[in-house]
């Protein structure tokens, strides 16, 4: 049986053995747009109708595309489920894409791109005038594993203008993923236009200098850096995403992370321990001490914030981060001290849930759901709170066997800045070695769970933080290939165990799909290693003594 190098496979495939042949698209060719899938007809003509020319005109007939939402569908393979038939044996349709819902229609429509082949994905027709589009006859039957399928933009540490993230969407949804996570604040930098508080972005979303690579690199890039997405920016790429059944869900991480705000509005932080008007946007990397002060002035402050970010994030999801806050300021602040023992909290891990739970209960009331990483679980998790697993599998384990719902992103596994071959070559080589295949070999559930902790797994998400990457061309190099084979990970109902994965097979079809990200244009790591001009002078090398930089 012919796969047709799809990424990420299907469910099921067949071919009709009565009939092999193919179903050319042309001048006749419409595109019969059935109630409610309206929006993806739309998408479809504006892609592929760049990509061929043709006018894929709306109207139905016997040539026609036909898209439609059918329960039947539902019923199979969830909402997010499709069925897509070349072959006319769907009647009065030549081509039927059948979705449990706009969304299942929609990935339909990206599983319709690739049978097409890697020039479907370009934006103008290349190739001489009335080439042909021939779609081989099939039918394909398909839906997701999980609801989650996400990845991490870290925009705080270095900034992708909002041209760039709406690129992000488009390749997430030719990969049939679901959730842009947009880490929108941290030390480095604030990306998000707050009204109320015009001094985020004014001041915080700047910074002097860079330190240029690894942690412990001696370099730095003098060259002024920053960025920040005004309110509609956000409405754009959020409507955008959404369009493309991609849901942005933002994270502005407290109570750590913190010295953009912090430097922006120095009453923050604390100002019994620390000089924090001395505060810059911080020009380097790893964890840092200025977190924010556990006072009533910072709630109010972030109820603030996060009054303007619900207006322009419809996600019910909204992440507060949680993680890595050092809790040294905590335990010299006098202010603190006496705040742990008004609360009558055991420690400064008390303090710490205190800003969860705060949040937490903020956000449900107004219908959302606050999202932490693993940390939050310390000095105990709030009710309803999610979970982002990223120091490995046990917060996620305990997470969900509480009841809590869990994103397992392991740092382990999904980060995706670290270094991806063994060796000195990677451009700036941090972390983990996790070639192509150890992603490939990702496995989102762990076995110990019970069916019911493992229910609360929603999901699976590639974090791409972005200390090391400093432009476009570097964001994409560090997240492909090995998006495509998350993405399989994410979505295949049916992948086996890890061990037994086929990645031979997985990399024959790999060949088709380089393809097809040569024609959506991107800077993807190739397959024997980075080229020249990829390779980072005066970070890369190998230095005097000792082993390659690390963080
Ligand atoms: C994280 O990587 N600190 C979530």
């Amino acid at each position: 049986m012919d796969d047709h190098d799809l990424i990420p496979a299907p469910r099921r495939t067949a071919c009709r053995a009565d009939s092999p042949g193919y179903f050319s698209l042309d001048e006749d060719t419409t595109v019969d747009a059935r109630p409610g899938t309206e929006g993806v007809a739309r998408l479809l003509r504006a892609s592929l109708g760049a990509a061929t020319g043709l006018p894929l005109a709306p109207g139905a007939g016997p040539r026609a595309i036909v898209l439609r939402i059918g329960p039947d569908v539902e019923r199979e393979y969830g909402p997010e489920g499709y069925r897509l038939s070349t072959d006319g044996s769907v009647a009065d349709a030549a081509v039927a894409v059948e979705g449990g819902s706009a969304a299942g229609v929609f990935w339909g429509v990206q599983t319709l791109r690739q049978l097409l082949g890697p020039d479907a994905h370009r934006r103008a027709p290349v190739g001489p005038p009335g080439r042909d589009w021939d779609l081989p006859y099939v039918t394909v039957e398909d839906g997701p594993r999980f609801p989650w399928r996400g990845l991490l933009l870290d925009v705080a540490r270095h900034f992708l203008p909002k041209d760039d993230v709406l690129r992000y969407v488009d390749l997430l949804a030719a990969h049939k993923l679901n959730v842009l996570h947009l880490h929108l604040t941290d030390d480095q930098g604030w990306r998000i236009e707050i009204e109320r508080h015009p001094r985020l972005t004014a001041v915080g979303a700047w910074r002097a200098r860079t330190k240029h690579g690894h942690r412990a690199s001696p370099l730095w890039n003098d060259t002024p850096h920053g960025g920040y997405y005004t309110h509609a920016d956000i409405r754009e790429i959020v409507a955008y995403a959404a369009e493309r059944h991609v849901r942005v869900v933002p994270e502005i991480d407290i109570p750590g992370h913190a010295q953009a705000a912090i430097a922006a509005y120095p009453h923050l932080g604390n100002t019994d321990v620390v000089d924090t008007a001395a505060l810059r946007v911080w020009d380097s990397w790893g964890v840092n001490p200025n977190v924010l002060a556990p006072t009533d002035a910072t709630l109010r402050f972030f109820e603030g914030v996060l009054e303007e970010v619900l207006d322009l994030f419809p996600s019910p999801f909204v992440h507060l981060g949680g993680d890595e806050c050092p809790k040294d300021q905590w335990k010299a602040s006098p202010a603190a001290q006496a705040r742990i023992a008004e609360l009558g909290v055991a420690d400064e891990d008390g303090l710490q849930s205190w800003f969860v739970r705060h949040f937490d209960r903020w956000l449900a009331e107004r219908g959302r759901r606050l999202i932490g990483w693993d940390e939050i679980l310390e000095g105990g998790l709030a009710p309803g709170a999610a979970v982002s697993s990223w120091r490995g599998y046990a917060g996620g384990i305990a997470a969900a066997e509480a009841g809590h719902d869990v994103v397992m992103c392991p740092e382990q596994h999904v980060y995706l800045d670290h270094r991806q071959a063994p060796g000195d070559d990677e451009p700036v080589p941090i972390g983990y070695v996790r070639t192509l295949e150890d992603v490939y070999r990702f496995e989102p559930l762990p076995p110990q769970l019970s069916p019911e902790a493992a229910a609360h797994v929603i999901g699976a998400q590639a974090n791409a933080w972005t200390e090391v990457m400093d432009s476009r061309s570097r964001v994409d190099y560090q997240v492909f290939p090995r998006l495509a084979a998350f993405a399989e990970v994410a979505w295949c109902a049916g992948l086996p165990a890890p061990a037994e994965r086929d990645f031979a097979d997985f990399e024959r079809r790999m060949t088709a799909h380089y393809a097809r990200l040569d024609a959506l244009g991107v800077d993807y790591r190739p397959p024997g290693g980075p080229l020249p001009w990829q390779r980072r002078p005066g970070v890369t090398g190998r230095p005097a003594e000792g082993p390659p930089p690390n963080v």
